[in-house]
Parts: structure tokens; C-alpha cells; sequence
């Protein structure tokens, strides 16, 4: 186990800058999991973690040591790959063993440690095959026992589940899971996959263009997303976003539809600052007009099969809900909406930051 400290890092490859000033601090035995966009860094700083990507600015510590100037081999770190670089012509008992040969572990010691590796991934009947005879969530265990036989104090993992298919990738989740738990060492995966991240993680990191936007549990960014990008990028379907501006009296804001909204005194805002009113599809149901908090346009719905999303429409702007309700309905139709008043979330329009409500204030004085 070890806690890994990462101290303003930059990286620069020439003259482009890739990370700019990314901090975070990561506890022993913690299971953390980077989440964002293709192209926004997730690699990067996880090769930095593991030292096979020189840092540009900053420290990178483990295990309170800082590992700027260490090899890849000397920081403790076993790295898990989306391809399982796995050797072709080796056996999978070679493979899992392959890092103790070259340490120059004895055979009899050697063996007996991959046994048990090999059993705690269930892949016992497996050792005498070669990568090429196995199943992708087979070859993905043995890339998972190749560096869990190194007792890693830390363990890496870039996408380990990317290439397989939906059901073992749920599977190899909760294996990935449970081998970190036994073990106890201290993980950080790296995925674009929300649903990964939010089932995985003790805490997520959302990272953008480089930067961290967001560090908390699950459910945290989940409920308090600290801004527009954080809170379209967690939640199937998306989040809505309907622009608005607070009006006159600071109660209602007024969407740029036409219809206003009540937020009851809720938004630490001045009057006429533009802003964007979240709302999860998932929070929003079908009212009848008299208890209706909003007026939409049917469009067209979608069948998940447990239930719906219907796609409705305030003006141009889209809004999904999600229900398992099948309602006939007919394009065009206008329909009302309400939700519970701490559904609302509410973005500074310029910035896309949260914006602190004097609902959510009041909350958090009275739990304080
Ligand atoms: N050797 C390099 N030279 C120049 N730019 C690079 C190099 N390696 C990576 N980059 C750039 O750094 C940025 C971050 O890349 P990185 O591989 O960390 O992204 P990622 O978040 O892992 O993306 P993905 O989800 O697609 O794997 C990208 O814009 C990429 O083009
Ligand atoms: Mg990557």
C-alpha cells in the first residue's frame, strides 16, 4: 500500500502544454478513477505515475517518497494495459511469472507463487496454454496476475476492460474490484466509461483538456457537479441544460423560452445573470397542468425496454425524461413537467460553475 501524491504536474511535449498544474492526493488502499474525454490526459498521467512519461513541472510522490528522478521499476507500480501486452510464445504460467524470473526468484519459490496467483484469478487450468488459446477476459486475468504476482504497491490500470464485450466487462469490474480489495494495494484506473468509473470508484476524478475539474466520490459529482462539463459528462441520458436568466426578484429564473421557473429564493445569484438550469432526465415526470412547474412539446420517444426516453422540446431547445411509463403521445403534443425543487441545479451561464443555492447552503449549515 502506498498513498501517491501528485503536486502541480505539468507536461509539455515541445511547445504544446497537454497538463497544467494537476494536483491530487490519493490515500493508501484507495481505489480512484480518472474519468474524462479521449484526448484529455488520463494516460498521460498515469504513465507519469509509473514513470514511463518524464514530468515537466511539479512532484509526483509514493509512498511519501518523492519518484521524479526513479525507473519505472523502482517506484513499485504494476501497470494493467487495454492490449494485455502479453508475450505470444510464452506459456501463461511464463507470462505470470515472467517479472520473478528476471528477478532472479529460485524455480521451486517461483512456481509455487504462480500457482497461487494463477488460482486467486481462476485461472488454474490455464497455465499451460498460450496467450493466443485464450478468451479476451481470460488473457485480460492473466495481464491482471502478471501484476499482482509483483506485489505492486500500487497498481495501474489504462483501460484494462475497453476490448471486451459488455457482459465481461461488468465481470472483470467487480473481479478488478475484489483483487483490490485482498490485496489491498492502492489502484488507479483509468477509463472514459462513466458507468466503470461510478461503479468502481471510492473517488472519481473528471479531468478536462489537461486540468482536473472535479475530485469526489460517485455520488458527490453526481449530486453536486462543480460545473456544466462535469455535470453533462456523468448521468445516461445527459443532463439538460435550459439557459435562462435570474429574474427581477431573484425567485424565478426566466428561460430564455419565455417560461419561468420558480426557485424559490434558491439561487445565489443577481437578478439578470445569465445561467443554465440543470436538470436530470431521470429527476423530471409527466404532471397535469395544473401541478405542471414547465410546458413542453412532445418530439419522439425512445424504447429502452424497462421503460422510455421521451424526447420533448421547450422552443429549440431538447429535454429528455426518462420513465418506466409508456405514454401514448402524439408529436407536437404539449405536455407538463415538474420535479422536486432540489432536482434543480443551477450554472453560471458565462462560466458554466455551480452556482451555491441558499437551499443547498441552508442544507450543508444545518448538517454542519
Ligand atoms: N508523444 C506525444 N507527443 C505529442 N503529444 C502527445 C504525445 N502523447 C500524447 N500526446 C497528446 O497528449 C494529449 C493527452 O493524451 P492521452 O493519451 O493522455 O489522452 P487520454 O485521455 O488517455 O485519451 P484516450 O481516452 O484517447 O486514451 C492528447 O492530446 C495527445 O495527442
Ligand atoms: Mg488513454
Amino acid at each position: 500500500m502506498a498513498e501517491i501524491n501528485i503536486r502541480k504536474v505539468g507536461k509539455t511535449y515541445g511547445k504544446t502544454t497537454i497538463m497544467d498544474g494537476v494536483s491530487l492526493d490519493i490515500h493508501n488502499g484507495e481505489f480512484v478513477v480518472i474519468l474524462g474525454p479521449s484526448g484529455c490526459g488520463k494516460s498521460t498521467l498515469l504513465r507519469m505515475i509509473a514513470g514511463l512519461e518524464e514530468i515537466t513541472s511539479g512532484d509526483i510522490a509514493i509512498g511519501g517518497k518523492v519518484v521524479n528522478a526513479l525507473e519505472p521499476r523502482e517506484r513499485g507500480c504494476a501497470m494493467v494495459f487495454q492490449n494485455y501486452a502479453l508475450y505470444p510464445h510464452m506459456s501463461v504460467a511464463e507470462n505470470i511469472g515472467y517479472a520473478l524470473k528476471v528477478s532472479g526468484m529460485p524455480k521451486a519459490e517461483r512456481l509455487a507463487k504462480i500457482e497461487v496467483t494463477a488460482k486467486s484469478v481462476g485461472l488454474t487450468e490455464f497455465l499451460d496454454r498460450k496467450p493466443g488459446q485464450l478468451s479476451g477476459g481470460q488473457r485480460q486475468r492473466v495481464a491482471m496476475a502478471r501484476a499482482i504476482i509483483r506485489e505492486p504497491k500500487v497498481f495501474l490500470f489504462d483501460e484494462p476492460l475497453s476490448n471486451l464485450d459488455a457482459k465481461l466487462r461488468v465481470q472483470m469490474r467487480h473481479e478488478i474490484r475484489r483483487i483490490h480489495n485482498t490485496v489491498g494495494a492502492t489502484s488507479v484506473f483509468v477509463t472514459h466509461d462513466q458507468h466503470e468509473g461510478m461503479t468502481l470508484a471510492d473517488r472519481l476524478v473528471i479531468m478536462n483538456k489537461g486540468t482536473i475539474e472535479q475530485i469526489g466520490t460517485p455520488e458527490e459529482i453526481y449530486d453536486r457537479p462543480a460545473s456544466i462539463y462535469v455535470a453533462g459528462f456523468i448521468g445516461s441520458p445527459a443532463m439538460n441544460f435550459l439557459p435562462g436568466r435570474i429574474g427581477p426578484d431573484q425567485n424565478r429564473v426566466v428561460l430564455d423560452d419565455g417560461q419561468s421557473l420558480d426557485l424559490s429564493g434558491a439561487a445565489r445569484a443577481g437578478a439578470g445573470q445569465l445561467v443554465q438550469i440543470g436538470l436530470r432526465p431521470e429527476k423530471l415526470t409527466f404532471a397535469p397542468a395544473e401541478r405542471a412547474m414547465l410546458k413542453a412539446r412532445f418530439d419522439f420517444a425512445e424504447e429502452l425496454g424497462s421503460g422510455r426516453v421521451y424526447h420533448l422540446k421547450l422552443e429549440d431547445i431538447p429535454l429528455s425524461l426518462t420513465s418506466p411509463e409508456k405514454r401514448p403521445m402524439i408529436e407536437g403534443e404539449v405536455v407538463g413537467l415538474t420535479f422536486a425543487p432540489d432536482a434543480v441545479h443551477i450554472f453560471d451561464g458565462t462560466s458554466g460553475l455551480r452556482l451555491a443555492t441558499t437551499r443547498q447552503t441552508a442544507q450543508v449549515s444545518a448538517m454542519a
